[in-house]
């Protein structure tokens, strides 16, 4: 590229008529923010129901599958498409928006806007950094046994492309300590990457995030997170937790649209994480020496034209967590997922895999019957009540997996312990 970027991007605004870069975004028509009522904890349903009433999810459907993709909201949608309008009536690409959604994102995460990156999903934030990272043959990354694909194929490609070596642990369900042992026996002087799930995908174990980085900073290995089980499930700051990169979909307990996500990698490390995918905005070249620069902040991986309308419909799902309370929300995902373990676990055969030490689970039940195939099950839920969960097959757990965020109910709950009980039963 001949231009540098500022030159690019003089040229793409001269092009752009009224939404240009720091241009406010004006209000979405016809999308007025709906107040919720006031929390009150002696009657929280008329507060969650107005909370349901947010969410175009059909009522057809029980739907307790978070985990594998979140409804978005009205607030969300509407911002998205609205933005979208807005836009293409001028045919402009928005980028200059961006902005005001990154901050709100870098809010929500506990971070800074300029170690905030939009991405399409969590698999290309964790893929982005297995592949940014200077890695080569023989250097070792831990990831544990029930990383979903989206986690672990992105490091299992660097091992068919550079010889890396994978190493995993089983996640144990005993306690958080015993997980971080399981890492440190696992440390070599070889390894370079320890990469955990926040929140397992199998059986939604919580993985200790905070020890883990205290782990891998003191023997000089890089810490990544897999988000994708956790941001909009609990609320965490990622300065706390003092990882150096996390990853995460916003269209799975956020409440995004479609094919948006965040990547988080730590500032002062940022060097250490090469953007694979380099284009306009991921730095400068020099006109004069041909000298390529990379941008300062972690605009560097996001290369090209990207969707402004649904970040801005990210960051309203973000803001519409907020209004609810991300305490409360946790505490409601965790209440209800607690109301299915005690429900499903007096049923005769039913075991639950789901640990129940409270520092090991939040909003995930996974449960396995002695009698009923989990494939059975699933599709008697969904074919006589319509209630989808999610089938389990990882590591051959054969099993049924329960999200429970914001939409549910407790007679939600109730359904599906009813369900599966006469399914069992008969
Ligand atoms: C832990 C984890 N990582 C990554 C992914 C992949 O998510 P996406 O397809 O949005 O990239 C999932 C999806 O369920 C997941 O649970």
């Amino acid at each position: 590229m001949s231009l540098d970027r500022r030159t690019f991007l003089r040229h793409a605004s001269l092009g752009a008529v009224g939404l240009t870069a720091g241009a406010q975004l004006p209000a979405a028509e016809g999308a007025p923010e709906t107040a919720l009522p006031a929390f009150d904890a002696r009657a929280p349903e008329a507060f969650w129901a107005a909370v349901r009433a947010q969410f175009p999810l059909t009522s057809k459907l029980t739907y307790f599958n978070t985990g594998g993709l979140g409804p978005a909201s009205t607030p969300a949608l509407a911002k998205a498409a609205e933005l979208t309008r807005q836009l293409q009536e001028k045919s402009e690409h928005g980028h200059g928006l961006i902005a005001g959604a990154r901050a709100i994102a870098a809010g929500f995460l506990g971070a800074d806007p300029a170690e905030i990156a939009f991405v399409r999903n969590a698999t290309e934030g964790n893929a982005t950094v297995a592949a940014g990272l200077k890695l080569g043959a023989g250097d070792e990354v831990i990831y544990e046994t029930h990383a979903h694909p989206g986690g672990s194929v992105p490091w299992v490609q660097q091992a068919r492309l550079r010889g890396i070596v994978v190493k995993t642990f089983e996640p144990a369900t005993t306690s958080p300590e015993e997980n971080v042992a399981r890492v440190a026996k696992l440390l070599t002087p070889r390894t370079r990457v320890v990469q955990v799930s926040h929140v397992t995908a199998p059986t939604g174990i919580v993985l200790p995030v905070d020890a883990l980085a205290q782990l891998c900073r003191a023997r000089g290995v890089w810490f990544h997170i897999d988000g994708a089980q956790s941001a909009g499930m609990i609320p965490f700051s990622l300065r706390a937790i003092g990882c150096d990169s996390f990853a995460t979909s916003g269209h799975k307990w956020i409440g995004g649209p479609h094919e948006t996500g965040v990547l988080y990698v730590r500032r002062d490390r940022m060097d250490e994480v090469e953007p694979v995918l380099a284009g306009a905005y991921s730095g400068d070249v020099d006109a004069a020496t041909g000298e390529f620069k990379l941008t300062e902040n972690a605009m560097r991986y996001e290369y090209g034209t990207r969707n402004a309308a649904a970040m801005h419909g990210l960051a309203e799902a973000m803001r519409f967590q907020e209004r609810i309370g991300r305490d409360r929300i946790a505490a409601r995902g965790r209440e209800l997922a607690e109301r299915v373990r005690s429900g499903l676990a007096v049923l005769k055969g039913v075991e639950i895999l789901t640990p129940a030490a409270p520092a090991l689970c939040a909003a995930m039940i996974t449960f396995r019957t002695a009698t009923v195939p989990h494939d059975k099950l699933f599709s008697r839920l969904m074919s006589t009540r319509a209630i989808r969960c999610r089938p389990v097959t990882e590591e051959k757990l054969n099993a049924l997996r329960v999200s429970t965020h914001i939409f549910n109910s407790p007679a939600e709950c109730d359904a599906l312990i009813a369900g599966v009980a006469e399914i069992v039963r008969s």
